[in-house]
């Protein structure tokens, strides 16, 4: 008999910055689990990344690093495929064509444009205003069922859906729908030092921020900094309204260990926030200390790495091209 088709995953990370800590628990690190059940696809979206100016070599050094990253965290390329996007060729071929079915009105309203433009005010490029739909191409090209990514992303996959409706309106149905993927356990992480903002690969220098390659001498130093809060007891509770700090390193450390809230709470009654703030860094270091060692050692070893990219572009672009073949007969091109 044959088997039922497995449900279709695709997501990315953008090599414009190292991998943090957020990206590992509010993404990869749900990755490692979904590949006996879907089909997975996981790209190093580098052609995202370029619409901020980027440092030509640091680019390609990161992306590689990202790759043994990926891999290190446990991601089996065997059983995933991960490729890096600009050997894809189809991903800008279909990004163009959805450029056409994507109005300017809805680019304009994506609140990641209007940030990234703020932030970027001296290069606000056609890239950053037409990022979904390249974005879209990416998602539709391998006729993704789920998205895994956080939840401030998902306008990204709303307008994917928008575009791909309109599309399969005027040529019958050409692309699956996807579905955000928000995993449960999937935990937004925040800057060490600005508790309000996520943690974001912008605040390497001033702490914020912890890198998945850190060293463990960094990572307690930024963790004994962390800031918390002034309440009298220095009580060790969940209140994100109230106390953002100390419910960030709650999550950093539930989500490191496995314990609850209310095991946490226990655990550091009375102790204030010193023990506290050093049991997560801890906690942190033994999480992404066999990570840090193994992508070490993946890295020294460039032709292993060259053939797991070569291998996942090829298996990507197998799926991208049909899909782009299909594409370029409905809109009216020529075969070749
Ligand atoms: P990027 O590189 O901004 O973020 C990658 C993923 O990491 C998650 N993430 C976090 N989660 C929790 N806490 C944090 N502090 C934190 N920081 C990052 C993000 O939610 C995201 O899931 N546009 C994408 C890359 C991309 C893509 C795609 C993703 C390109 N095409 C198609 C999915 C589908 C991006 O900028 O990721």
């Amino acid at each position: 008999m044959e088997e039922a088709r497995k449900k279709v995953i695709l997501s990315g990370i953008k090599p414009s910055g190292n991998l943090t800590l957020g990206s590992y628990l509010g993404a990869i690190k749900n990755w490692v689990d979904l590949a006996d059940e879907y089909e997975c696809y996981y790209m190093l979206a580098d052609l995202h990344a370029i619409t901020v100016r980027q440092n030509p070599a640091e680019l390609r050094k990161r992306t590689l690093s990202q790759l043994a990253q990926y891999i290190a965290c446990g991601l089996d390329p065997e059983k995933n495929t991960l490729f890096i996007q600009s050997h894809v060729p189809a991903h800008a071929q279909l990004g163009w064509v959805l450029d056409c079915y994507t109005m300017f009105g809805e680019l304009s309203r994506m609140t990641q444009f209007k940030d990234k433009s703020a932030k970027n005010a001296d290069n606000i490029n056609a890239g950053l205003v037409t990022y979904p739909s390249l974005r879209a191409a990416d998602i539709l090209l391998y006729q993704a069922d789920l998205v895994p990514v956080g939840e401030d992303q998902k306008q990204h996959v709303e307008i994917t859906r928008d575009i791909a409706h309109r599309f399969n309106t005027l040529y019958g149905d050409v692309f699956t729908m996807p579905e955000p993927f928000i995993p449960k356990t999937g935990a937004r992480i925040m800057s060490l030092q600005n508790p309000e903002n996520k943690m974001s690969k912008s605040e390497e220098d001033n702490g914020g921020c912890i890198l998945m390659m850190n060293k463990p001498e960094d990572i307690m130093r930024y963790f004994k900094r962390a800031v918390t809060d002034s309440e009298t007891g220095r009580c060790v509770y969940y209140d994100k309204e109230k106390k953002p700090g100390v419910s960030n390193l709650m999550q950093i450390y539930a989500s490191c260990t496995g314990k609850s809230f209310e095991t946490i709470e226990a655990e550091f009654d009375g102790l204030g926030y010193g023990a506290f703030k050093t049991a997560v860094g801890e906690a942190v270091v033994e999480t992404l200390r066999p990570i840090r060692e193994k992508a070490e050692e993946l890295l020294r070893d460039k032709a292993y790495l060259e053939s797991i990219y070569r291998d996942g572009a090829a298996r990507a672009s197998r799926t991208a091209e049909r899909t782009l073949a299909k594409v370029y007969r409905k809109v009216g091109f020529v075969q070749r």
